[in-house]
């Protein structure tokens, strides 16, 4: 039995729990409100879920899932992350998460930023440009023809395939785009952001993106 935990509880955490949950895994939920504020949530949920602060559900999880505002990422405790494999789904919206220089000028991506305040974790980056509800939309068994496909992109390659297993179990084809710097290619306005396609089309997708912002 693997344990997820899961610091951010909002749409996408939220809706990534109830597939996990559906799929067999335990989850570990947490926000900035605290655990008893989940309570509604676990209680959907079941057994198989509980709430807790940040700290715990990233001591909890075998796998973490970070699904935060960008601009909170200072607060996702390191420490426990320490050797493990951690999902970022963050995206960048300077109006919600205020200017990041780092960003603005695109010599880091946002799971970057995630990997340089956990140094010890492998942050890789998954389910940014799937929205909340098509994660149970879309989710398909294996083989399904048209099956939709999810990239992942980290640093280190357990974590990589480890966290592309996870996807695969629960509803998606896997498209590795390699080291975590390859994330700009599925970041927001990224010809596959939000859209729905197949391993070819997620392939003939990022080949074809650009960086959008300043450079
Ligand atoms: N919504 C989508 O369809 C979607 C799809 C792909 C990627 N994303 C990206 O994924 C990230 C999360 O998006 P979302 O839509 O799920 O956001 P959301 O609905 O606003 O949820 C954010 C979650 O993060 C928690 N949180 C905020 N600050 C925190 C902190 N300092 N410590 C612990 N928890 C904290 C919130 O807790 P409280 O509610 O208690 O404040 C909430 O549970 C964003 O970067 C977003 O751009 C979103």
């Amino acid at each position: 039995m693997t344990t997820i935990g899961f610091i951010g509880a909002g749409r996408i955490g939220s809706q990534l729990a109830r597939l996990a949950v559906r799929h067999g895994y335990d989850v570990v939920l947490a926000n900035s409100r605290g655990p008893e504020s989940l309570a509604p949530l676990i209680e959907e949920l079941g057994p198989s879920a509980r709430s807790a602060t940040a700290e715990e559900a990233a001591e909890a999880g075998d796998l973490v899932v970070v699904s935060l505002p960008v601009r909170a990422i200072g607060d996702v405790p390191a420490a426990p992350l320490a050797g493990k494999a951690v999902i970022d789904t963050g995206n960048y919206y300077p109006q919600r998460d205020g200017v990041i220089a780092e960003l603005e000028d695109e010599s880091l991506t946002v799971a970057e930023l995630l990997q340089r305040h956990a140094p010890r974790s492998h942050v890789v980056k998954a389910f940014n440009h799937i929205t909340a509800p098509d994660l149970t939309a879309d989710a398909s068994p294996a083989a399904t023809p048209g099956r939709r496909a999810l990239t992942v992109a980290g640093n280190d390659d357990t974590a990589r395939a480890r966290v592309a297993a996870f996807i695969d179990d629960i509803g998606f084809d896997v498209v590795d785009l390699g080291p975590l710097a390859e994330g700009w290619r599925v970041q927001r306005d990224t010809p596959v952001y939000g859209v729905r396609l197949d391993a070819d089309g997620v392939c003939a997708a990022v080949a074809a993106a650009k960086r959008h912002l300043h450079i």
